[in-house]
């Protein structure tokens, strides 16, 4: 039974998308369930201690992989993670790839977004009275993805396969595409597809914190002539397979980052003011 509450502030999280349920191998030290004015967060945060830096981790749908895609409550995952003080956010997810060199297995780190969500989400803090805009034209964190990379490429002896850059399409669902749909997204420049990135990426942004996607493909969706269309087992199949070097890529990350626990990187000294603190994470 860990204790519910947490004195010092957790700077960084994690958020876990479709097999990646927990982070095995850190000393869970706090289990945190704060009630935003958004709600609860899809599952409680574990704050686990690595080289004595607190980390969050947070289950994007659930404990138990019981929240679909639509259904994750953003803002109030958003909203628990910067009350709880945390300022970057590496974001896991499984993804569809849409080109041919990205293959099953193979981890991307997107520096674009492509919104194909239908606009049900609630995808904004900015409402009922507060009006605010914040830039969105990079969706990611440059110096975040930077260290990313650097782990992933030196991980390439592990059989890890990284691609630099990608532009991350972010689907409605719970259906995945059309033919037409995912021809149309490769038409468009599109690397990989998700139910996920948004409005996640978005409410980051609005809560001023550093937020960085790292997308590891499980299929080719249902563009390729010579793949299988992409089904839920073939997604946790690949996920599964591949868990242990998707750990190790995040493991590796986290060494770095908790390194610079309290650098301007981390802090996310560059996005405050973005929304001049108008929102009141409780
Ligand atoms: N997540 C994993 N594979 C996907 C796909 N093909 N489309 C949308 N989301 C996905």
């Amino acid at each position: 039974d860990l204790p519910t509450t947490f004195d010092e502030p957790v700077h960084i999280a994690v958020i876990g998308g479709t097999g990646l349920q927990n982070l095995a191998g850190y000393v869970p030290v706090a289990l945190l369930n704060p009630k935003t004015p958004w709600g609860y967060p899809s599952a409680p945060i574990n704050i686990l201690k690595h080289n004595g830096v607190p980390i969050a981790f947070l289950s994007r749908h659930g404990k138990h992989h019981e929240i679909a895609p639509h259904e994750v409550p953003s803002r109030a995952n958003i909203a628990a993670l910067r009350h709880i003080g945390v300022r970057t956010i590496i974001a896991f997810s499984a993804v569809g790839s849409l080109q041919e060199e990205i293959k099953p297995r193979d981890f991307v780190v997107p520096d674009q977004i492509i919104d194909r969500t239908k606009g049900i989400r609630p995808f904004t803090f900015f409402e009922k009275g507060v009006v605010g805009h914040v830039g969105f034209a990079d969706p990611f964190d440059e110096k975040i993805a930077k260290v990313v990379r650097e782990c992933g490429h030196a991980l390439a002896g592990d059989g890890v396969v990284l691609h630099d850059k990608g532009t991350v399409v972010c689907m409605e669902g719970p259906q995945f595409s059309t033919r037409a749909e995912s021809n149309l997204y490769r038409s468009w420049g599109g690397s990989v597809i998700n139910m996920s990135a948004l409005p996640e990426a978005k409410l980051a942004r609005e809560a001023e914190m550093v937020y960085q996607m790292i997308c590891m493909a499980t299929d080719y969706d249902c563009w390729h002539s010579s793949a299988e269309d992409v089904d839920v087992e073939m997604v946790m199949g690949h996920m599964n397979a591949n868990s242990a070097n998707a750990k190790s890529l995040v493991g590796a990350v986290l060494d770095k980052l908790s390194k610079e626990e309290h650098s301007d990187m981390v802090m996310g000294k560059h996005w405050e003011g973005m929304s001049s603190g108008m929102i009141k994470f409780m």
